[in-house]
């Protein structure tokens, strides 16, 4: 798909984002894996997602069909059918997915091989659950997940005594399950998801297990363990946890912040008001806004709730005079890993040179993000370069162009809401890609009041 954006209309109001992406990959695991009846209400119908509930399907009993029914839903439903986007259209219901848990001891032997597609988070994190089941099992992906690298998950549960095959540390992940002991394990980049990987591993492993951060990183998995009772300690950079098995559980995804992070950019850049209702509000994600303070965009939040420990609320972005530059340092970089492009294109977009430091991590992402910011940068006219691990984005703004998504979806979105803010008026290729996490952003962008339009 291939859209038009013509730069200068307001970006404003009042909306919703669809439902986290790594909450939804967590909590449709520990549905699956419960002893008991699970309800999980907006869930986002984004591609990664169903990959995780289709993969739990092909490991799951009496769950299997409601979650590969689920999974196979039409995205743009607009009951939701458990597959709820951005919009609560009035009078309607929020069907929830019902999830038949039978433990984790209830996992049944794969018969096909389970498919991530594009979503790393889903194959990294299953990868912990099936190293404690007593079977063989085969996580595959599309060509970008099997690019990208699968020692740093496989070794830790190679460790814990799992037998894993890859395809020169990259996927298919051959993995003979079972039998884990826990181990200390100190990560050796910071990732949310190897993290998650070891704990899913530990709450079926003898003994304890404890992981190590380099630095904090987003902490769903924690606290889900936590808000179902389980043993979680923390202890500084020292996350451990022993052999626990949960009851089933009732929650509602809150909005995801990353997906929200496009939305504030373009309500920044069109120096417009916008609220964003019922997001999630974990501090471990939110970091972007600090940034963006720094940016010289205001913004600010209030929790009205809790959903199985994670804080949700609302976020509001004051109007926005002007851009500035900013430095991120690479202390920062774990805590903004999938705000970077949207952030970059920003600074782009303001006077002055910044700096993004040691930034390296996102040479592994969808894409080689790191390379494709700068090269989207270019392709729209403005300035930007890779110097080793930093991004260094020279500002001044963008002219107007065409540029590719790379089949990266924080790419499309990035490009995207900076069109707005462009000199003229710019053609982004491969937009549809968007849907990986963000089902029905073109749509929900427009109807805030941006001008695009779908040409191909
Ligand atoms: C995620 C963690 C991050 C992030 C990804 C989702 C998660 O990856 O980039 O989009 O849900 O745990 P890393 O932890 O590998 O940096």
């Amino acid at each position: 798909m291939r859209v038009r954006i013509t730069p200068g209309p307001t970006v404003e109001g009042t909306v919703r984002v669809p439902g986290d992406k790594s909450i939804a990959h967590r909590w449709l695991i520990l549905a699956a894996t419960a002893r008991g009846r699970s309800a999980l209400v907006d869930l986002p119908g984004s591609l990664d997602v169903r990959s995780t509930a289709s993969s739990l399907a092909g490991v799951s009993g009496k769950a299997g069909p409601a979650l590969e029914a689920w999974a196979s839903n039409d995205p743009s439903s607009a009951e939701g059918h458990g597959s709820t986007w951005n919009v609560r259209v009035p009078g309607s219901v929020v069907t929830p997915l019902e999830v038949e848990g039978e433990g984790r001891a209830g996992l049944i032997a794969p018969t096909r091989d389970l498919d991530c597609g594009n979503a790393g988070t889903a194959m990294r994190l299953l990868a912990g659950v099936m190293a404690s089941a007593p079977y063989h099992s085969v996580l595959t992906g599309d060509g970008s997940l099997r690019a990208r690298p699968m020692d740093r998950v496989a070794e830790p549960l190679r460790a814990m005594g799992a037998g894993i095959e890859t395809d020169e540390g990259h996927a298919p992940l051959r993995i003979d399950g079972g039998g884990l002991v826990g181990i200390t394990y100190p990560t050796e980049v910071p990732t949310a998801q190897v993290k998650s990987a070891i704990l899913f591993a530990g709450l079926d492993a003898d003994g304890l297990t404890t992981v190590v951060e380099p630095a904090p990183t987003r902490d769903h998995t924690e606290r889900a363990i936590r808000a179902l009772g389980g043993p979680i300690l923390l202890e500084g950079s020292a996350i451990s946890v022993s052999r626990f098995q949960h009851d089933g559980f009732d929650a509602a995804v809150p909005g995801d912040p990353s997906s929200a992070a496009f939305l504030v950019a373009a309500a920044a850049i069109s120096g417009s008001e916008l609220t964003i209702d019922d997001l999630g509000l974990n501090p471990t994600r939110l970091h972007y806004l600090e940034v963006l303070a720094r940016m010289g965009v205001r913004t600010e939040r209030r929790i009205e709730r809790e959903e199985l420990g994670e804080p949700v609320g609302q976020l509001w972005v004051a109007p926005c005079p002007g851009l500035r530059s900013v430095r991120v340092e690479a202390s920062e970089i774990p805590l903004i890993i999938d705000e970077i492009p949207m952030l970059a294109m920003l600074a782009q977009l303001a006077n002055g040179d910044s700096r993004f430091s040691g930034a390296g991590e996102l040479k592994v992402k969808e894409s080689d993000r790191l390379t494709a910011i700068a090269q989207g940068i270019i392709d729209l006219g403005g300035h930007a370069g890779v110097e080793g691990d930093d991004l260094v984005v020279v500002g001044g703004g963008l002219d107007g162009g065409r540029a590719v998504s790379g089949g990266d979806h924080r790419m499309a979105m990035a490009l995207i809401a900076a069109a707005i803010g462009a000199r003229g008026p710019v053609e982004v290729e491969g937009a549809e890609v968007a849907a990986v996490s963000f089902p029905g952003f073109v749509e929900t962008l427009s109807r805030l009041g941006a001008s695009i339009e779908v040409l191909a």
